[in-house]
């Protein structure tokens, strides 16, 4: 029997395909359709201390290629993410479910930390430290002294499963340096990557950008993201402790893009552009392409193949 179940802090999923955040999890009649598909479960929208209206529309563009977005973090705030988690955990009680979370300040990540610690959450943490579209806001994950001074505080006031959602980096030095700093910390994962930051796609016709926030700039995501994501993925598979998990995200939309993170190190993979272009009926398609590779090629198991990407020497 062919199987795409994977494990993840310990914890079992049924499927190694899941929702990437932001993309079909805003609110519960967005998060049920992801409990109904054949995912494997389901991560929120990234809840802030108090809900935000995020930027002016049109925020989102698609693509033949991808997708550029520009948010700004609209989210019903973290109670009415943990309230919803709740409910799923009393009514399909054999799954985990990710909660993702972001504070604008260390005070705010710990109060964010400290409601869940707090709460009957089972879950496992995703800290987004890497939105590019917060206007007067940098990407925490390009500063690299801030991130080890999160991480030191997080560690000490949380102590659920907890992973970090990081940005694309580019450099093999980055590479090396923010890999350095996550061994010290006892993550349950690395996220690998978030959108690559402040992209701009324009219509030649009109002579315009496409997305009104920012005069344009956003969030890229899709075909174009795909080669920057495997590439984060296998460099921190590279030089993470084992203990520490990756999940792939950025360009999947299909069995192969899936089967391709998983043989750079992903253990699980994270569909957002091509959910938003297809909806949740995608997990389906993407779970049978990807089982269809596995037979081809002889693999029961994700162990099977899991970050053993071949070399020319
Ligand atoms: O591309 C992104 N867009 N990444 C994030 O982390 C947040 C999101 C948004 O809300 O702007």
């Amino acid at each position: 029997m062919i199987s795409t179940k994977t494990t993840l802090a310990g914890i079992h999923f049924d499927n190694c395909l899941m929702n990437a955040a932001g993309v079909y999890c805003y609110d519960a009649s967005e998060l049920n359709q992801i409990q109904n598909s054949m995912a494997g479960t389901f991560v929120t929208k990234t809840g802030t201390v108090t809900p935000r209206t995020g930027n002016q529309v049109p925020r989102y563009r698609a693509t033949h290629l991808g997708s550029i977005n520009s948010m700004g973090l609209p989210n019903k705030g973290l109670q009415y993410y943990m309230d919803y988690i709740s409910q799923q955990q009393k009514a399909v009680p054999h799954k985990t479910y990710f909660q993702s979370i972001a504070g604008f300040n260390l005070a705010e990540d710990e109060y964010l930390l400290a409601q869940i610690q707090a709460s009957d959450f089972t879950g496992v943490v995703e800290l987004n430290l890497s939105c590019p579209n917060v206007p007067g806001k940098p990407q925490i994950g390009y500063d690299f002294e801030t991130v080890e001074k999160i991480l030191t505080r997080v560690f000490e006031v949380y102590r659920g499963p907890l992973g970090i959602k990081l940005p694309p980096y580019f450099d093999i030095v980055h590479f090396d340096q923010m890999a350095t700093i996550l061994n010290q910390f006892p993550l349950a994962f690395v996220n690998s990557v978030n959108s690559i930051g402040n992209g701009l796609i324009i219509d030649s016709l009109s002579e315009r950008v496409t997305i009104k926030p920012k005069h344009g700039f956003g969030g890229i995501g899709g075909d174009y993201l795909k080669p920057t994501a495997l590439a984060n993925v296998h460099a921190f598979y590279q030089r993470l402790k084992p203990s520490i998990q990756i999940i792939g995200t950025g360009g999947i939309k299909s069995g192969q893009d899936a089967f391709e993170h998983i043989l750079c190190g992903a253990s699980m993979v994270q569909v957002g552009t091509a959910l938003h272009a297809e909806g949740p009926q995608i997990f389906a398609r993407l779970t049978a392409e990807l089982k269809t590779i596995m037979y081809q090629k002889g693999y029961t198991t994700l162990t099977d193949f899991r970050g053993k990407l071949n070399y020319l020497d």
